[in-house]
């Protein structure tokens, strides 16, 4: 069966996997997609794995119910946790996120790279195999405790949040790191509050866009991306308040609420 014409899904915890559907927008704009914030339940990152992996096919199911020809992880607390199980347990193509250790661990000067990051991701298997390959570099590890819940709560710019950004971020800065990886989708729309904070030697890097790139090759290679001249829909649900989603995806779209 051809299912070229269907939609990407993508799914996080809350609204932070909308930095990885921007990206997969940006560079497939043909594409339909699908997007899912189980919002009600985030966040993730502290919870323990087995509940992770039962979240993350609970939304799988959700998409592919829906037609999905492709799953994209937009969360890294999800592919740290689940993705092997995934794989293992549905006969779709997955992508996932991973905090973009390697190329901070590669090009840094300074031989110090920072990671921020959820509980559930810097604690998971396939993160800590990751940092097991760089053991020169030191590796500034921080839970951004705090920070999900924020986001969720629609206080991106709140002070609270410039607290908990000055306390995870001044140990690094005192480590001399020259790269911060983010490494939970939701924190690249931290970036401009972190920028103030960071000296202008400290590169802040994100996986949206070699998610996005991934996304494409292994559509391309599979021969399932929609050459179609078509109306695209670009859908996002959310099992929460959708005004939050709302404001960050923009008036161009529109967030429905859907009890799942
Ligand atoms: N956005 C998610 C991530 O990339 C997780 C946030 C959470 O629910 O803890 O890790």
């Amino acid at each position: 069966m051809d299912t070229s014409k269907n939609p990407i899904g993508l799914f996080d915890s809350g609204i932070g996997g909308t930095s990885i559907w921007k990206e997969v927008h940006r560079l497939l704009p043909n594409e339909d997609t699908i997007y899912l914030a189980d919002s009600k339940n985030a966040p993730y990152g502290l919870r323990p794995k087995q509940e992770i992996i039962d979240l993350s096919f609970k939304n799988t199911k959700f998409l592919l119910e829906r037609g999905c020809k492709i799953i994209v992880v937009a969360c890294n607390t999800a592919t740290t946790n689940a993705i092997k199980e995934l794989r293992a347990n549905f006969n779709v193509p997955f992508i996932g996120i991973e905090p973009a250790i390697k190329p901070a661990a590669i090009h840094t000067k300074t031989n110090a790279v920072g990671i921020l990051a959820t509980k559930g991701t810097l604690s998971s298997e396939l993160f800590n195999q990751t940092v097991s390959g760089f053991t020169g570099v030191n590796v500034i590890e921080q839970v951004g405790h705090g920070l999900v819940e924020l986001i969720e709560g629609g206080k991106l710019e709140s002070t609270e949040m410039q607290i908990l950004l000055e306390e995870y971020l001044n140990p690094m800065i005192e480590a001399n790191i020259d790269y911060l990886v983010l490494g939970c989708s939701h924190y690249p729309y931290l970036a401009p509050q972190m920028r103030k904070i960071l000296p202008e030697s400290v590169t802040i890097i994100d996986s949206g866009k070699p998610v996005a790139k991934q996304t494409k090759k292994v559509l391309q290679s599979m021969d399932l991306l929609n050459t179609d001249l078509h109306e695209v829909y670009n859908t996002f649900y959310t099992n929460a308040d959708a005004h939050v989603l709302q404001s960050i995806i923009g008036t161009k779209f529109t967030a429905e609420h859907i009890d799942f």
